[in-house]
């Protein structure tokens, strides 16, 4: 079978795994996605916070937690005052229901996208992001959101695999995924006021293609 008839066979399967990739729902969600994701992108989170100086004092807040592995890194770490935002109700749902292993720390869970972030201004010391950036809407606001809930010197660092790396996907990403450029990604971080902005590449044999953008409020 010729790859284009192929492709167009499995078109609905790939539909449905970016539909949960987008946001998990239902009880595949809630209870397979959650897990395949804490799995699948295991290599990226680490990245994201690989290098972060995390103290138990800090303040961090994950958007887009999906099945809330960087928070459960991040409480592994000794930080105590834990925020996460994800709009899918299958995810809240999951990590709720998982409270149990972050004893010692606080966590707030709301349901909610980086559009509209339902903190005050300066909340976080550090704001981490991975995986999420293909489905913002509208990275201005997204970057504005994110600049006013960090404090002045707080830590935004966001792991993403590059437009580059979508495309080969091919499949999957066709649909409903945004492909930012890294340039358009810098851009939007430096208009919305963040200063030294910078991405990482990373080489690992899972995560080559992807990369980590770092900038300071
Ligand atoms: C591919 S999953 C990544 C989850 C997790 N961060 C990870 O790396 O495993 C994308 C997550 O982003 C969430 N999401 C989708 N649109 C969003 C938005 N506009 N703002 C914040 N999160 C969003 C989805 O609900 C989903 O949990």
């Amino acid at each position: 079978m010729r790859k284009a008839s192929l492709f167009r066979l499995l078109d609905p399967v790939s539909a449905a795994i970016a539909r949960q990739l987008a946001g998990p729902r239902g009880w595949f969600g809630r209870t397979v996605m959650t897990r395949v994701l804490n799995r699948g992108n295991r290599a990226l989170i680490e990245a994201t916070l690989e290098g972060v100086a995390l103290t138990p004092g800090h303040r961090l807040l994950d958007v887009g937690f999906g099945g809330g592995a960087l928070l459960e890194l991040a409480h592994a770490r000794g930080v105590r005052s834990l925020a996460g935002v994800d709009p899918s109700d299958a995810a809240v749902a999951w990590l709720r229901a998982r409270r149990a292993r972050f004893g010692g720390s606080e966590l707030r869970l709301e349901r909610c996208a980086v559009e509209a972030l339902p903190f005050e201004e300066a909340s976080f010391d550090v704001v981490a992001s991975t995986n999420t950036v293909y489905f913002w809407p509208d990275l201005a606001q997204a970057f504005s959101e994110l600049h006013r809930v960090l404090r002045p010197g707080g830590l935004l660092t966001v792991g993403f695999s590059s437009a580059a790396k979508l495309r080969e996907f091919g499949g999957i990403t066709r649909h409903g995924f945004r492909f930012h450029e890294n340039a358009a990604l810098v851009a939007a971080a430096e208009a919305a006021g963040f200063k030294d902005v910078r991405l990482v590449e990373l080489h690992g044999r899972v995560t080559q293609g992807d990369l980590v953008l770092r900038a300071c409020r």
